[in-house]
């Protein structure tokens, strides 16, 4: 199955219309953090009353509240400005064991499924943290952060850059009705030509959205 790509120049306006018209009370949502979904939240002020909201993934080792957290990011950029905020659910990195954190997760998810998964994409091929080696089979968990991963949590504020997260894995996100996959900047436009040419595999995560039967790309200009 080839990836359906769509390119917009007014790419966050595009997103966050057509986010918008998907909301409905009882959607089960799965959102991601990142620098790429921030200006498609940035345009959304409402339709989320009766949304629940599941968080992609979670740095470990931040103190709760920080700026670099997802739970934080998904806080500030998008719940706090919303006349009604959805309800959210998040893998909790503090908590005392990981492994059945990740399964009461995982269940949550599954328990309903997921209607639409929104992901950005990592320089390396990472959807969420699940990154290079993990397979379309791959469960809720905790991992190993990648270097890339890492200089990029610098970038969100994360110094030092946390060494491990959790993450929901690719056999929930595989599961879910529909896909999104977001990507923008030219920085990405290495990423998103190995996510096309590469054939699927775990060497680089995203190209496993080929096997999905209703994924799409949403890239800007400078990414495509
Ligand atoms: P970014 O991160 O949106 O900050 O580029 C994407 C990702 O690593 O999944």
């Amino acid at each position: 199955m080839t990836l359906r790509l769509e390119v917009y120049d007014d790419w966050a306006d595009q997103v966050a219309t057509r986010l918008g018209q998907r909301l409905r009370p009882g959607l089960r949502l799965c959102l991601p953090t990142g620098a790429t979904p921030a200006p498609v939240y940035a345009r959304l002020a409402t339709g989320f009353a009766g949304v629940t909201v599941f968080l992609l993934d979670e740095f470990g080792g931040l103190a709760p509240g920080h700026p670099a957290r997802c739970d934080t990011t998904i806080r500030t950029r998008l719940l706090d400005h919303l006349d009604q905020p959805p309800v959210l659910h998040a893998l909790d990195p503090d908590a005392p064991d990981l492994a059945a954190e990740c399964a009461r997760y995982q269940t949550l998810v599954d328990g309903g499924g997921l209607d639409l998964t929104i992901l950005g994409l990592g320089s390396n091929g990472h959807l969420g943290l699940n990154e290079p080696g993990s397979g379309a089979d791959s469960t809720t968990r905790v991992v190993k952060l990648a270097e890339s991963t890492r200089r990029r949590a610098t970038a969100y504020g994360a110094n030092p850059p946390p060494t491990w997260g959790l993450t929901l894995g690719l056999a929930p996100v595989l599961r879910s009705t529909e896909i999104w996959l977001l990507v923008t900047g030219a920085h990405k436009a290495p990423a998103l030509r190995r996510l096309r040419e590469e054939a699927a595999g775990p060497a680089f995560p995203a190209t496993l959205l080929r096997r999905h039967p209703n994924a799409v790309v949403l890239a800007d200009a400078a990414a495509a």
